[in-house]
């Protein structure tokens, strides 16, 4: 069975923010988990790129309109690959499929005798690219409160009028039509005082797709932002679509003018509209007309794509308003993913390693741990009933509860304890403790795939599982399917605990060249060079720039109340050793430190970490939610050599 859904399409007069990528993590998190459900998911976005706002932003940037809307459309599309988001199709407006898709719906509204040609003599908001019949020409626009324009043009119309009853039928008959019911409250009381007839043609508006029949009107960016849906799957008999997921600020376009234009062509409706709630940042939605965005890419770089997947779904209580800030976002990840699930996973995995050879051990028939059996089996069949709900918060919840159950037990069994004792009762409860512990974290990986995919294969993988994880059905989940005997495997941390400070500093720091390097690329200014480099390269001066030298560490301890931070001394053939602060110490301990060569970026402007001065930092890899690895030479190398 397919399951068709939708995120808007974002105009591009501005590159991806938060906001957008709440809704396209959510509409992923929707498509994978329906997968898991056995439905053939598929999930289409893309980009909106006609229109006055876009024309004025491409002029802004010294572009053509078409340029412009190749390099931000672009960026949106990448943007969500680097984030691993399952997009099975990206249609944007200015694609020629999409064009013959418009000309189609308007052409049989047009036959159908619910488009007519008049004229519109009023204010208009070029912002929201809307006639504002309600205010005075010059008053604030109602829903952005820029001052509106006259205007007054010869337009197509639509009969929006003649569908208040057959709306108001439609919200009756499928009360899940739009979700929540705030929204469809919302949308059937503005029904209810009447619709007026709709412009759908500018004669104004170059940057769009012209009427083939009357070519000096070009189609108004609603009607042509609204057809994506259908163009995105032409020929492919999805439609309808079964969900659009929008933020609730467009529900009026989607749960009014939508349905109306589709019952106009006489086309099958969509079968439900669920709006959410704004990210707010620094208590305002985020927004680019507030100019108080933050990007995706540092949130990121930093805590993973998991990890900014999972705060979005359970900081954000799905239907409301949510704030986003980096110290919640490094906040719920220390303490959820790093603490709690991370913690759990490598806790557990390590015993049954130490204690049980390194395979799952026989867990008997349940009777020795019924509670946790219990909630463990409750937990399933909540969850799923929650992500079918759209309350994703409340279903994390209880996954979390679950995990927190089992650490509980663990602490009570005290498995080390057992380990000491021969009797068999011991390790009896023992076996259990550990089987019941994994047969969890199976459990966990399976119903968390959908929101953290890397992280849930990864400790699918750990342990031992051989089927993909995304194979696995939902139905039929239950606790205790974990095979007895089977061997886990090799162990990687997931979720490496951060430390706060450094982890908000390098985000903003990632914010900085983030907005830098999008300033660039549509020739806003003159960039900083080192920022944002021609095409992304940079010239070899650049390069040499960074004085980076062989360094041997004399001395290293542990950043008293940090996990992550170790503050070293080390010798760079200089008069003096350095002081350097490393988030090292996760993965070396200040005694693998002492005597060991590193390489040090010399020349880096002195900064404070926790009171410490560091000067200069340690080069390391550092993969994607993985413990950092320091750079080293197979051969000797001097103290104090160039790296060039
Ligand atoms: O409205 N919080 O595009 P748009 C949550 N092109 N979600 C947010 C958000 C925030 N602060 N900011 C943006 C348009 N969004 C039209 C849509 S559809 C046929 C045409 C998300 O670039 C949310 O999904 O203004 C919102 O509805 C959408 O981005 C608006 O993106
Ligand atoms: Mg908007």
């Amino acid at each position: 069975m397919k399951y068709y859904l939708t995120t808007p399409i974002y105009y591009v007069n501005a590159a991806p923010h938060l906001g957008h990528t709440y809704t396209t993590i959510v509409a992923d998190v929707i498509r994978r988990f329906k997968r898991m459900q056995g439905y053939e998911a598929i999930l289409t976005t893309g980009t909106d790129e006609h229109g006055s706002k876009i024309e004025n932003a491409a002029k802004a940037a010294g572009k053509s309109p078409q340029e412009f809307t190749d390099i931000i459309s672009a960026e949106f599309r990448e943007q969500w690959e680097t984030l691993g988001l399952a997009i099975d199709r990206f249609m944007r407006t200015t694609d020629p499929r999409h064009r013959q898709t418009v000309f189609m719906l308007f052409d049989r509204c047009l036959k159908s005798g619910y488009i007519y040609k008049g004229a519109y003599t009023g204010p208009y908001c070029v912002s929201c690219e809307l006639y504002a019949s309600e205010v005075q020409v010059g008053e604030p626009c109602p829903d952005c409160g820029r001052p509106t324009e006259a205007v007054s043009e010869e337009n197509y119309f639509f009969k929006l009028s003649a569908f208040q009853d057959r709306l108001l039928e439609l919200y009756e008959r499928q009360p899940d039509f739009i979700q929540p019911e705030v929204r469809r409250n919302e949308v059937i009381s503005f029904v209810k005082q009447g619709l007026s007839d709709l412009s759908v043609t500018r004669t104004s508006l170059k940057w769009g797709l012209p009427v083939p029949t009357d070519r000096k009107h070009v189609v108004y960016v609603w009607f042509d932002a609204l057809s994506t849906y259908m163009s995105a799957v032409e020929g492919e008999g999805l439609w309808p679509a079964d969900l659009h997921l929008i933020g609730k600020e467009i529900t009026r376009f989607h749960a009014i003018y939508w349905p109306a234009f589709l019952m106009a062509a006489e086309l099958p409706l969509p079968k439900r509209i669920v709006a959410h709630g704004w990210l707010l940042f620094e208590q305002e939605k985020m927004s680019k007309s507030r100019g108080n965005m933050v990007r995706p890419e540092p949130c990121r770089r930093v805590v993973g794509a998991d990890g900014l997947r999972y705060f979005l779904l359970r900081e954000i209580s799905f239907g409301q308003d949510g704030s986003f800030s980096f110290d919640a976002l490094v906040g719920r990840y220390n303490a959820d993913l790093a603490n709690g699930l991370g913690n759990l996973t490598s806790r557990t995995l390590k015993m049954v390693q130490d204690y049980c050879g390194g395979a799952i051990p026989d867990g008997g028939d349940g009777s020795l741990s019924p509670e946790l059996g219990a909630l463990a089996a409750r937990t399933v069949p909540e969850f799923i009933q929650a992500f079918e709900n759209f309350q994703f918060s409340r279903g994390l919840e209880g996954v979390w509860a679950l995990l927190g159950a089992v650490d509980k037990f663990i602490v009570e069994r005290a498995p080390w304890q057992l380990a000491k004792s021969a009797e068999e009762s011991a390790q009896a409860a023992l076996r259990d403790t550990l089987y019941v512990a994994a047969d969890v974290l199976r459990l966990a990986a399976v119903l968390l795939a959908p929101v953290l995919p890397v992280a849930a294969e990864r400790i699918w993988r750990q342990l031992g599982m051989r089927e993909p994880l995304d194979e696995q059905r939902l139905e039929g989940l239950a606790p205790r399917q974990l095979a007895p005997g089977q061997k886990i495997g090799e162990m990687r941390r997931v979720f490496p605990r951060l430390d706060m400070a450094s982890a908000v500093q390098r985000m903003r720091t990632l914010e900085a060249a983030e907005l830098a390097r999008q300033a660039a690329l549509l020739g806003k200014g003159a960039p900083p060079p080192e920022a944002a480099p021609e095409g992304g390269k940079i010239p070899i001066e650049d390069f040499a720039k960074v004085d980076m030298r062989v360094g041997q560490v004399l001395a290293a301890e542990r950043v008293k109340g940090t996990k992550a931070l170790v503050q070293m001394k080390v010798e760079l053939a200089e008069s003096e050793p350095r002081t350097i602060v490393a988030g090292i110490a996760e993965a070396y301990t200040p005694e693998q430190l002492i005597g060991r060569k590193v390489v040090i970026v010399a020349n880096l402007q002195p900064r404070k970490l926790r009171g410490i001065e560091s000067n200069g930092m340690v080069v390391a890899a550092s993969a994607e939610g993985g413990l950092p690895v320091l750079v080293g030479f197979l051969e000797d190398v001097p103290v104090g050599a160039r790296l060039t």
